[in-house]
């Protein structure tokens, strides 16, 4: 039989932190009290004038790289998770293989399922690889979501930040990838979207994120408790045997009713939202790569990731480390 398992991690933020209270000193009307009170962040990462979603991507795909002592031309599938690609087309996967200098020939695609898109993107490469047809994946979650900000909207705007994170799937005899499952209720576009498109040469409609945070967040904490109870149940593991949850990191608050209505103590959760805000499709990887540069996800430990955002879309990925 053959599996997926992670070989590499890798994360990267442009920049300098900016905190909340930076925030109010560019003029935002708004306090660090509320900020972080409400979501847990204290800082984010912004890119600067001309950074791309490419750039941010490809640094996090080089470290990676690096981690799982592989390199581009080992590759024969890149998968960018993104809400922010750089252009309408080509894809942001196809200017990571480019600028990795990847030989052509491999598979590359962007995968679009805003704060999800990261656990789509580990599930679609863990299929490609049981299936036989790829043997070595460099799946991505990266977004300058700064772009689609409105900093006259308080609610919104210091929600959210920059950066990129990626892990490198292989094959391998023993199995990563324990469990896996992805849902979307297309009936919720109006509680989040960017509503606006390219069309006739210019914008037309919302080019911003606009959100109703309070269905957001009652939605988010329903779906994440499930999604968790139903990949636990396919793998047939005890929530006990479960060593790490590395949740989408969108607030705070959202994480601990999840551990909470889980069951799970909060010491087992992985928390990354107050230094890097909500980074959409790289907050899950990023926050994977902290913890096991940190140490604290060892070799052989069950990890839980969990993504939910914008369609509205959500899915879990269960794996051994
Ligand atoms: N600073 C100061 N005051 C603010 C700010 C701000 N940044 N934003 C809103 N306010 C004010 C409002 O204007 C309102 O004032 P009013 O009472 O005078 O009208 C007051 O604060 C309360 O506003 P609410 O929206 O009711 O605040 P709430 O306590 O619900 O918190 C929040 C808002 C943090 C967005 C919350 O709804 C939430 O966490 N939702 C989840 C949203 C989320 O995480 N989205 C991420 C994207 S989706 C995803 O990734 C899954």
């Amino acid at each position: 039989m053959i599996f997926s398992r992670i070989a590499g991690t890798g994360g990267f933020v442009p920049g300098t932190p900016v905190t909340n209270q930076d925030l109010v000193n560019r003029g935002v009307d708004t306090s660090d009290e509320w900020v972080s009170e409400r979501t847990g962040i204290r800082a984010r990462h912004l890119v600067s004038e001309g950074v791309t979603t490419s750039q941010l991507a490809i640094e996090a795909a080089r470290r990676a790289l690096d981690a799982a002592g592989l390199t581009a031309a080992d590759i024969d599938l890149v998968i960018v998770a993104t809400t922010t690609p750089d252009m309408v087309f080509p894809s942001t996967a196809c200017l990571v293989q480019n600028a990795l200098g990847m030989p052509s020939g491999a598979a590359a695609f962007d995968l679009q399922a805003v704060c999800s898109g990261f656990v789509y993107a580990l599930t679609v490469a863990d299929k490609f690889i049981r299936s036989g047809s790829h043997k070595r994946a460099l799946v991505i979650g990266a977004e300058s979501l700064s772009r689609i900000l409105d900093w006259s909207d308080r609610g919104t705007c210091v929600l959210f930040g920059d950066g990129a994170g990626a892990v490198v799937l292989i094959a391998d005899e023993t199995p990563g990838i324990l469990a896996s499952a992805l849902h979307a209720d297309g009936s919720q576009t109006g509680i989040l979207s960017v509503s606006g498109q390219i069309s006739g040469g210019s914008v037309v409609g919302c080019p911003f994120i606009r959100m109703d945070g309070t269905a957001v967040f009652k939605f988010a904490v329903r779906v994440l408790s499930e999604v968790a109870l139903e990949v636990l149940e396919q793998a047939a593991l005890p929530l006990e045997q479960l060593d790490w949850l590395i949740p989408h990191q969108a607030n705070i608050r959202i994480m601990q009713a999840t551990a909470k209505k889980l069951g799970l103590s909060a010491d087992r959760v992985v928390v990354t939202v107050d230094r890097h805000g909500n980074t959409s499709s790289a907050s899950v990887p990023l926050a994977l790569d902290v913890a096991v540069r940190d140490g604290r996800i060892k070799p052989g430990q069950t990890v839980l990731l969990e993504g939910v955002g914008g369609g509205f879309t959500w899915g879990a990925v269960l794996l051994r480390y």
